[in-house]
């Protein structure tokens, strides 16, 4: 049964025989982001290799990394391990943790002047004695695959893009990839970072294909949560507390989308309490395997994006 008629039925209390039986086993469909992400990397893979024949150029992110964060580590590896299965030279660019922004500022000052750096990925956090804002306003916004410069988030809320951030981009795909209509649809997402919660909103509130949704952000100051949650076609945990969403935040058939990455003793989990929402929920993505390697694939797509920009 399509999730959303699943909804509607749980919704009007419709307990016919056939709900009835099935009532018992209901699970969400599990949105797979692992393997949309490798159709997309494969996609890309073929694009890069064309651009690279008809050009002679091969695409170039660096990624900065200051400091020895875990979890910083890992997306790093990643990123870097994606770069060399498309055949994109990944770099990394690792300083210590007593960085100073002056150190920073001139290294992301060399990358900008270099041509054979398309793309540049400042990985965060950085160091809180590091003022952040200085750093990424420094690269230059041609080579801003983050979509994290002032200048590329103003395109982006005028509705003009010149890069999607990689995470919001990889949810707008995958919505779209199981054909989940925006349109008119209530939105609610939890969280209002600069990375995903607010970029995500101003995407899915821009005219067109994809957007056209009603979308509420929430936050740590938000009242009743619960009720406006309960209220969501599509609900969005972006917030970075492990399992915080539970079943009876979420309206039965709603389409679930995880952004957590928590890292806790018990290993890695999600902003959302997995096994207890996907008997409520019509569609769910899972941790890890949803949203994450979507986000790795978002900015091989943007590193292309930003080399074929730099060609002259
Ligand atoms: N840290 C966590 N997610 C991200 C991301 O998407 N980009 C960067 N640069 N740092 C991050």
């Amino acid at each position: 049964m399509p999730a959303d008629t699943r909804g509607a039925s749980a919704r009007m209390g419709c307990f016919n025989a056939f709900t009835a039986v099935e009532a018992d086993h209901l699970s969400a469909t599990i949105l797979d982001g692992l393997a949309l992400a490798r159709q997309i990397q494969s996609e890309v893979a073929q694009d890069v290799a064309g651009f690279t024949q008809s050009t002679g150029v091969v695409p170039c992110l660096t990624a900065v990394l200051v400091g020895d964060d875990p979890g910083s580590e890992v997306y790093v590896r990643n990123k870097r391990e994606a770069c060399r299965k498309l055949s994109i030279d990944g770099r990394v660019e690792r300083l210590p943790a007593t960085t100073s922004l002056d150190e920073l500022l001139v290294l992301v000052e060399r990358l900008n002047a270099d041509p054979r750096v398309h793309g540049i990925l400042v990985q965060l956090p950085l160091p809180p004695s590091v003022d952040a804002a200085r750093v990424l306003e420094a690269v230059n916004p041609a080579k801003d695959v983050d979509c994290f410069h002032p200048e590329n988030v103003g395109r982006l809320v005028q509705g003009r893009p010149r890069f999607l951030p990689c995470t919001p981009h990889g949810i707008r795909r995958l919505l779209a990839r199981h054909s989940i209509e925006t349109a008119g649809r209530r939105v609610v997402i939890l969280g209002r970072s600069d990375i995903v919660g607010k970029p995500l909103a101003n995407m899915l509130v821009a005219r067109g294909p994809g957007g056209d949704a009603t979308v509420t952000v929430c936050h740590t100051r938000t009242r009743n949560v619960e009720e406006i949650t309960r209220q969501a076609d599509i609900l969005v945990a972006a917030m970075g507390r492990p399992r915080l969403v539970t079943a009876a935040m979420v309206k039965p058939g709603a389409v679930v989308i995880d952004v957590g990455m928590n890292r806790t003793e018990a290993g890695l989990c999600g902003d959302v309490d997995f096994e207890a929402v996907r008997d409520v929920a019509g569609m769910i993505t899972p941790v890890p395997g949803g949203v994450g390697p979507l986000t790795v694939a978002m900015l091989m797509v943007n590193t292309l994006a930003a080399a074929r920009l730099q060609q002259p």
